[in-house]
C-alpha cells in the first residue's frame, strides 16, 4: 500500500501511539507468515483509533464486515464492556480459522462472534436500530449496499467507519477510470451528498470515512 502521508510523519505518528499487546503483535506476525496479507490489516495506528472510537462512543454492539485474521475485531473488543459484542464476518476459510485461534487465546475473545460467509447475509439478519458501530472493510464493490444496510441496523447516533476510501490516493486523479477507483469515487460522492449522516473523511492510513447517523 502507498503511504499517503510522508514516511517520516507516519513513523512519528506510530511512535506516539499506544503499543498493542503481545497477542495482537503475534497475530500480525502470523498473518504475514501464513497469508502474506499483512498490509490488508489496519495495523496499530488505525487499530488504536478504532479502539478509542469504540470506547468513546460507549458502544456495546459492533458489527465488522471483513475479519481477515481478527486484528481489528480483537482490538475493538478490548474497548467493549464485559457484556459487549462484536459480530464479525469473513468468507475466507483460512482467515476465519486463524482469527478463531487468536480469539480463543484472548480474554476478550468471548465478546466476538465470527460468522463464516458473505458479509451482506450477516448484515441482513441483524435487527434494525440495534447496532452502535459498524466497521466496513470487506469487498469494496459492495460498499454502497453495505452502507445502506449499515444505516438500517444502526441506532440513531451510531457510527460507520468505512476503510480504504482514499484508495492509495488514486481517488484524486480525475483521469483514473480503473473500475475500483471509479466505484470508490462514486461511493464517496454518494456519502458526501447524504443528509441522513454527519461525516468526516480522515487521512489515516488508506483513508477512513467516519459517518454518524442523524
Ligand atoms: C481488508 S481485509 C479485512 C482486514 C481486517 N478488518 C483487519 O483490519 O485486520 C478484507 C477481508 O474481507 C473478506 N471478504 C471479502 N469479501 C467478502 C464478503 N463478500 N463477505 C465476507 N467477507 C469478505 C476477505 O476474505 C478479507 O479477509
Amino acid at each position: 500500500m502507498e503511504l499517503l502521508v510522508e514516511e517520516a510523519i507516519t513513523e512519528y505518528s506510530d511512535r506516539h501511539t499506544s503499543e498493542v499487546n503481545p497477542l495482537l503483535r503475534e497475530l500480525l506476525a502470523e498473518t504475514e507468515a501464513r497469508t502474506g496479507k499483512l498490509d490488508w490489516s489496519i495495523g496499530k495506528v488505525q487499530g488504536q483509533f478504532l479502539r478509542m472510537l469504540v470506547g468513546l462512543s460507549q458502544a456495546k454492539f459492533i458489527v465488522e464486515l471483513g475479519t481477515l485474521t481478527g486484528f481489528s475485531a480483537l482490538i475493538m473488543a478490548e474497548a467493549l464492556p464485559p457484556d459487549g459484542r462484536v459480530l464479525t464476518c469473513d468468507s475466507d476459510a483460512v482467515h476465519a480459522e486463524i482469527a478463531r485461534s487468536f480469539f480463543a487465546r484472548s480474554p476478550h475473545g468471548k465478546k466476538i462472534q465470527l460468522e463464516f460467509g458473505d458479509a451482506m447475509k450477516s448484515l441482513s439478519r441483524i435487527q434494525s436500530g440495534t447496532v452502535d458501530g459498524v466497521f466496513v472493510d470487506a469487498d469494496k464493490e459492495q460498499y454502497p449496499g453495505y452502507y445502506e444496510e449499515s444505516l438500517r441496523v444502526l441506532k440513531v447516533g451510531g457510527w460507520i467507519a468505512i476503510d480504504n476510501v482514499l484508495w492509495d490516493g488514486e481517488v484524486v486523479d480525475p483521469e483514473n477510470n480503473d473500475p475500483d477507483v471509479t466505484a470508490i469515487k462514486r461511493f464517496n460522492d454518494k456519502v458526501r451528498e447524504d443528509n441522513r449522516v454527519d461525516k468526516v473523511m480522515l487521512t489515516i492510513r488508506d483513508g477512513i470515512y467516519l459517518v454518524r447517523k442523524r
